[in-house]
């Protein structure tokens, strides 16, 4: 499987101490808040197990997925909420968790759709973050993990046609191999 990887961009190590760095971070302003880590399925899975663990303060999680159409490596802007999160969200500091940020056309969606259920506060975490493709110019991260180039990663949560989210590294795959 690891043939078809073209280089490694981001090392387990790196990727481990960007994390505890966010999750100081995300302590420090969520104290005394009511927060609630929202993991959008299923690329931020990884991401989002690691980074509720360097989380200090209380938190609860919930989990949502969503599906954009479109092909393998570019969404179409349609989304559909295909798992919903479980209960209601007033009141409750939000803290959406991304694995990457693209177009920005799913967060713009999800961002619109939470806040319309009157939580406390949203703001949006993604472990990357691809700003040369952005399209929805509404959407910014409040916490990014590394701003990466326009190149199509797998690895650490993130598929392509639902393979490589096993790999323990984020690394840029060959199309040509696939
Ligand atoms: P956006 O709506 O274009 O921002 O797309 C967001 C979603 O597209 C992410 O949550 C990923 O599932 C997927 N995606 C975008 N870029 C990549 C990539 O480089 N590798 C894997 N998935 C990606
Ligand atoms: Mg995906």
């Amino acid at each position: 499987m690891t043939e078809n990887i073209e280089k490694v961009l981001l090392s387990a190590q790196q990727l481990q101490a960007k994390v505890a760095e966010l999750g100081a971070k995300i302590s420090e302003d969520y104290r005394g808040k009511k927060l609630l880590m929202v993991s959008v399925l299923k690329g931020s899975v990884v991401f989002m197990a690691d980074l509720m663990r360097s989380v200090t303060v209380p938190c609860e999680i919930d989990f949502m997925s969503v599906k954009s159409y479109g092909d393998d490596t570019k969404s179409s802007g349609e989304v559909r909420i295909t798992k919903d999160l479980d209960r209601p969200i007033e009141g409750y500091d939000l803290l959406i968790v991304e694995d990457i940020l693209d177009s920005g056309r799913t967060l713009s969606y999800l961002r619109q759709v939470l806040s319309a259920r009157h939580p406390a506060s949203i703001r949006l975490c993604t472990l990357l973050d691809k700003p040369d493709r952005r399209e929805a110019m509404d959407v910014a991260a409040d916490y990014v993990g590394f701003t990466i180039p326009d190149a199509f990663v797998v690895g650490y949560g993130l598929d392509y046609a639902e393979k490589y989210r096993n790999l323990p590294y984020v690394g840029i795959v060959d199309p040509d191999k696939e």
